[in-house]
């Protein structure tokens, strides 16, 4: 039996755990396997309960664990909160978000062709423009900095200009980079594409490219540069690319079936992770998860959807697809495989969620729960 941590989250996180927890159990009796659950507090939940939105009970428990998977946890706007989401993925050093993007036949999409994507994204969660290095316009620390940049550096830096840090280092993306290649290379995969804006910025995102590739090439034998590879010499091995960032979402658009795993700094990891989401049908329906060398947390990709909160109606989809991931992780590739099965299945028969229904002609739109009782009955008994 597995040990699996789980935080119901805020919002809609409750109704959609009523569906995906009984939906992930099947799965695993299936294969005559169990999961022990054991619930960590976080978010609203945990602040009616303990007086705080992130518990040290949460982050001691976390501290030990392999395997997390977490609803929705809702950030309140201004006020010096900051996010717990960001909280956690710098506590607990998560520095790998990964997005897998797949079309699932049936659900709307904006472009011609959704079936043709089919992306892993590697995205750095650590570093970049994110790492909250920022100070506001006329503060004195923007000052000071102003005046520091100006004299010593002679950069051109208007005295009223808001300032923000992008830090990057050989370590965060060469780790970042090894994990994408990894992957690449355990799924079979043919190609990784690292995704930056090394032509403008060039120590930064430039670095990311020069330090990918040194990571990609530790690889030896089982890879080979796109520049090197011929049809013949690259069969079997991985071929190892990179794009300018807006090149990459013309790419993503016109030949998405020419890319299989993207690996990405931060700023535009975020960016290709919903603009892929959006092109196989939305937030809604996208998994993923953030990983340090020791830790995965799973996690639904949408927030709190606050307006369809209480009213089930929410898709539940983000997150299962999200515990079928971490089945896989966890070695049990088969009872993910049933999960998303299911889903496809529910899919096809066109009875969903709102959400899926109003791109959906012909569609029955059905309730959270009811959409919940439909999966089951997918899950061979
Ligand atoms: P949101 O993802 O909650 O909602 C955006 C839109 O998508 C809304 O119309 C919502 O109703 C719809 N939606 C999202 N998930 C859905 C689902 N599963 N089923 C049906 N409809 C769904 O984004 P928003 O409104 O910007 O954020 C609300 C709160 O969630 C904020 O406090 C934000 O900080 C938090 N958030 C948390 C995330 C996380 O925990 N990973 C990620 C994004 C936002």
């Amino acid at each position: 039996m597995k040990k699996v941590y789980w935080i119901e989250g805020d919002g809609i996180g409750p109704e959609i755990w009523k569906v995906a927890r009984p939906v992930l159990d099947a799965a695993m009796a299936h294969m005559s396997e169990s999961l022990e659950w054991t619930e960590l507090l976080a978010g609203e939940k945990a602040l009616a309960a303990t007086g705080e939105l992130l518990p040290q009970a949460t982050l001691k428990a976390l501290e030990n664990a392999e395997v997390a998977i977490k609803g929705p946890l809702g950030t309140p706007v201004g006020g010096g909160f900051r996010s717990l989401n960001v909280t956690l993925r710098q506590h607990f050093d998560l520095y790998a978000c990964i997005r897998p993007v797949r079309w699932i036949e049936g659900t709307c999409s904006p472009v011609l062709h959704p079936e043709r994507v089919n992306m892993v994204i590697f995205r750095e969660n650590t570093e970049d423009v994110y790492a909250g290095i920022e100070y506001a316009a006329g503060s004195p620390e923007a000052l000071k900095l102003g005046d520091f940049l100006r004299s010593e550096f002679g950069a051109k830096i208007d005295r009223e200009a808001a300032i923000g840090i992008k830090p990057m280092t050989e370590k965060g993306s060469k780790r970042l980079v090894r994990r994408a290649v990894r992957y690449a290379l355990a799924h079979g995969l043919p190609s990784v594409t690292l995704v930056h804006k090394g032509n403008i910025m060039k120590f930064t995102e430039g670095g990311f490219r020069t330090w990918g590739y040194e990571a990609a090439q530790e690889f030896g034998d089982a890879v080979i540069l796109e520049k090197e590879a011929t049809p013949e010499n690259s069969r079997g091995k991985v071929i190892i690319r990179d794009r300018i960032a807006d090149a990459m979402f013309q790419e993503a658009l016109l030949h998405p079936e020419q890319h299989s795993v993207l690996a990405s700094p931060n700023l535009n990891g975020d960016y290709l992770s919903d603009a892929l989401a959006a092109q196989v049908g939305g937030l809604g329906m996208a998994p993923g998860v953030n990983m340090s060398d020791s830790l995965a947390i799973f996690e639904a990709t949408h927030g709190t959807a606050p307006t369809a909160a209480g009213k089930d109606i929410a898709n539940p989809c983000s997150l299962l697809l999200s515990g079928a991931m971490m089945l896989e992780h966890l070695g049990f590739a088969d009872a993910a495989r049933l999960v998303e099965q299911a889903v496809k299945s529910v899919i096809a028969d066109k009875t969903v969620t709102p959400d899926l229904a109003a791109g959906m002609p012909g569609a029955q739109t059905v309730s959270c729960s009811e959409f919940g009782r439909l999966l089951l009955k997918k899950i061979p008994g």
